[in-house]
């Protein structure tokens, strides 16, 4: 089997990066090659030069030779001719359960916000195949995190991260033992909590 070269974009601190490079660590089958970064302050760029990786900051990706991208914090839309590059093999993490709390704007602390606001007693972590669209392309599979009456914006925040964590690592493991399916697959649901 060769190997599987993923790229990862990322904006922030990058613990989704990291728990996919800790997940690969002794991978043959996959392996995270180039981290592309839309801003030089994030500190997923300090976690890649850790790891002795390949980094950009970029405005739009260039994505040479990945086989599979994996938006992890990333911020800025994807042009839709990279997205048209990467068919079933460009995947985001986005920290609700889409189709609500997502889209243009929804990021970080506002989507937990939004998702206390609302009176919602289950929120979690989405996994789904990236299109031109924030946040819209076909679901691959969901994490739910129960909300608790005392969350803050905060609280919620952090069990979050911690089920998209454990999501995408699932979610990539899979899709490379599959050998990157030209068709969207759907894994079934957890409950983490
Ligand atoms: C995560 O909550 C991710 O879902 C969202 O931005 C945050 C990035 O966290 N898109 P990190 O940079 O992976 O720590």
């Amino acid at each position: 089997m060769t190997l599987v070269r993923i790229a990862v974009l990322v904006s922030g601190g990058g613990t989704n990066l990291q728990a996919l490079l800790d997940a690969l660590q002794h991978s043959k089958t996959a392996r995270v090659t180039q981290v592309i970064s839309s801003r030089a302050a994030a500190g997923a760029l300090d976690r890649a030069r850790q790891a002795r990786l390949p980094t950009a900051v970029l405005q739009d990706p260039a994505l040479g030779d990945a086989d599979l991208v994996v938006l992890a914090g990333y911020l800025k839309l994807v042009p839709a001719a990279v997205v048209a590059r990467f068919p079933c093999r460009m995947i985001n993490i986005h920290p609700a359960l889409l189709p609500a709390f997502g889209g243009p704007g929804m990021y970080g602390r506002r989507v937990h916000e939004a998702v206390l606001a609302s009176g919602a007693r289950v929120s979690g972590a989405t996994v789904h195949y990236v299109d031109e669209q924030y946040d819209r392309g076909p679901i691959i599979a969901q994490a739910k995190v129960r909300v608790v009456a005392d969350d803050t914006p905060a609280t919620l925040a952090t069990r979050v991260l911690t089920a998209e964590h454990r999501l995408l690592v699932r979610v990539v493991l899979e899709l490379v033992r599959r050998g990157l399916p030209g068709e969207p697959i759907r894994l079934e649901d957890v409950h983490d909590d």
